[in-house]
């Protein structure tokens, strides 16, 4: 296996890793700013190939900000490895997710984000926006990164299969079969509401985990994975 890295907006580098057995891309991005941020650490097995891939966009130890979607092996599994590897590095996510599952998983203290509260990195912003249980997890959080209008949305779209760095082709269709198949998302009556408010934002780039990064109409895939998620949560409702 190896790790491609292409740079998916201006300093915005995403680390790309199939494995085939498994049929899936594991993605992380890097923000190259000040103050780096890591967006998933990726699983321990990966930390080599993630590690050395990070290394070539910016030197590991100076790695200022650890970051995810929620705690989940492939989202965080190697944060303490990347703590001792980055001696300034703190972790960064939700204040309730921090409360209940950061504070005593990290090696370090984590900073609490409140709903909505930015962090500076120098030219670039990261926008805390918590979605709890969307795609799943309670503490489930995304990031919007204010100057290249990236979101970074975690297991929002997954999809099977290997896929270009940047897309502008389709992203719902592949996600609503992956839905089929393997029912990844909470789907609640909070699903599709969350994921319109997404949409309000301006977004040039969807930046997937598990998928290509997209840079078509991101409001209208938003839109368009809410409505196919509102389908499904009234089909289930129906057939209980
Ligand atoms: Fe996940
Ligand atoms: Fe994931």
């Amino acid at each position: 296996m190896e790790t491609r890295i292409d740079e998916i907006a201006d300093g915005v580098f995403r680390l790309s890793t199939f494995v085939p057995d498994a049929n899936i891309m594991f993605n992380q991005f890097v923000v190259r700013d000040d103050e780096p941020l890591l967006f998933h650490t990726g699983p321990r097995a990966l930390f080599p190939l993630v590690s050395d891939a990070v290394s070539r966009i910016v030197p590991i130890d100076t790695m200022r900000w650890v970051t995810f979607g929620h705690v989940e092996a492939d989202e965080c599994g190697s944060m303490n490895s990347l703590l001792a590897a980055a001696p300034d590095a703190t972790v960064a996510h939700g204040a309730l997710a921090c409360m209940v599952q950061v504070d005593d998983l990290a090696d370090r203290p984590p900073r609490p984000l409140g709903d909505g509260e930015v962090i500076a990195l120098g030219n670039r912003h990261v926008r805390n926006i918590d979605t709890p249980h969307i795609p799943h997890a309670w503490d489930a959080h995304v990031l919007y990164e204010e100057f290249t209008r990236t979101l970074f949305c975690g297991d929002l779209f997954t999809r099977f299969g290997e896929s270009d760095a940047l897309t502008s082709d389709d992203i719902v269709e592949a996600a609503l079969a992956m839905e089929e198949f393997g029912a990844p998302t909470a789907l609640t009556p909070a699903t599709a509401p969350t994921i319109r408010k997404l949409a309000d934002l301006e977004i040039d780039t969807l930046a997937l985990m598990h998928g290509p990064s997209y840079n078509g109409d991101c409001s209208k895939a938003l839109l368009e994975l809410a409505d196919g998620y509102a389908r499904m949560f009234t089909d289930a409702s129906a057939q209980g």
